[in-house]
């Protein structure tokens, strides 16, 4: 599903260049669930927003789904992430004025108008993120948990090959935290390639594949020691 060779990016700031990426060489198979771990600003938010394709590497190679994405301009970019990679963030990024079922029907809205059955679509996949009950609250009438499960529905509803989340359980108390694990094993189960930053071993423990980084590398991949 992904493949980066020699993937690197680095930021000026002062005199000085970060390495934020340094040659990175990652596989990812389709079904896979691969947690990334390593200490603060080793380079995994760097590594996640290319991969994501909110960003672009300096140097290397990226290919998603046997596409070379590298080199693309901004819009094709955006399309790409629109119809393949579902993104979920540590601070939820909902829009607080929208209830939850507008949230996760928001990256459908192309003209304005959403198909009725894309609106059951979401409909449906908030039934199965246990919130059909919460479809017209808005964000701040929501616990945490639910706001994390309305951000993963909302990434799920193109129903893209590859959800990217960076420390999604980041502002989540451990047992909320394990709730939203349980329901990447779940989607994971049902074929899901799954990327999460986490800092947490407990976290990492629910992904069948460690990547540990240090200062822009990947020190260690327990699928290749394993
Ligand atoms: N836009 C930027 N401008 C300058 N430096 C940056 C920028 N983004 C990241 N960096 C630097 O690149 C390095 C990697 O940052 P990154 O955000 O990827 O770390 P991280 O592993 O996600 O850390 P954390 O665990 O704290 O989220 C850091 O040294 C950071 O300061
Ligand atoms: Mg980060």
């Amino acid at each position: 599903m992904i493949r980066t060779i020699e993937l690197c990016r680095r930021f000026h700031v002062g005199d000085t260049w970060v390495h934020a990426l340094d040659h990175v060489d990652l596989e990812i198979a389709p079904g896979d669930f691969v947690a990334v771990m390593g200490p603060s600003g080793s380079g995994k938010s760097t590594l996640m927003n290319i991969l994501g394709c909110l960003d672009t590497p300096d140097e290397g190679r990226y290919q998603l789904l046997d596409q070379e994405v590298a080199q693309l301009d901004d819009d094709r970019l955006s399309q790409i992430r629109n119809s393949h990679i579902g993104f979920v963030f540590q601070s939820f990024h909902l829009l607080p004025r929208m209830t939850a079922l507008e949230n996760v029907l928001m990256p459908l809205r192309y003209n304005n108008s959403v198909e009725a059955s894309d609106r059951q679509r979401g409909v449906d996949l908030m039934d199965r993120l246990g919130l059909s009950d919460r479809m017209d609250h808005r964000p701040n009438q929501l616990s945490g948990g639910q706001r994390q499960r309305v951000a993963i529905a909302r990434s799920l509803i193109n129903q893209p090959p590859l959800l990217l989340a960076d420390e999604p359980t980041g502002n989540l108390d451990s047992r909320t935290s394990e709730e939203i694990m349980e329901l990447f094993e779940e989607l994971n189960g049902g074929g899901q390639t799954i990327l999460m930053v986490t800092h947490e071993e407990e976290i990492a423990a629910h992904a069948s594949r460690v990547i540990r980084m240090r200062d822009g590398k990947i020190e260690h991949d327990s699928k290749t020691r394993h």
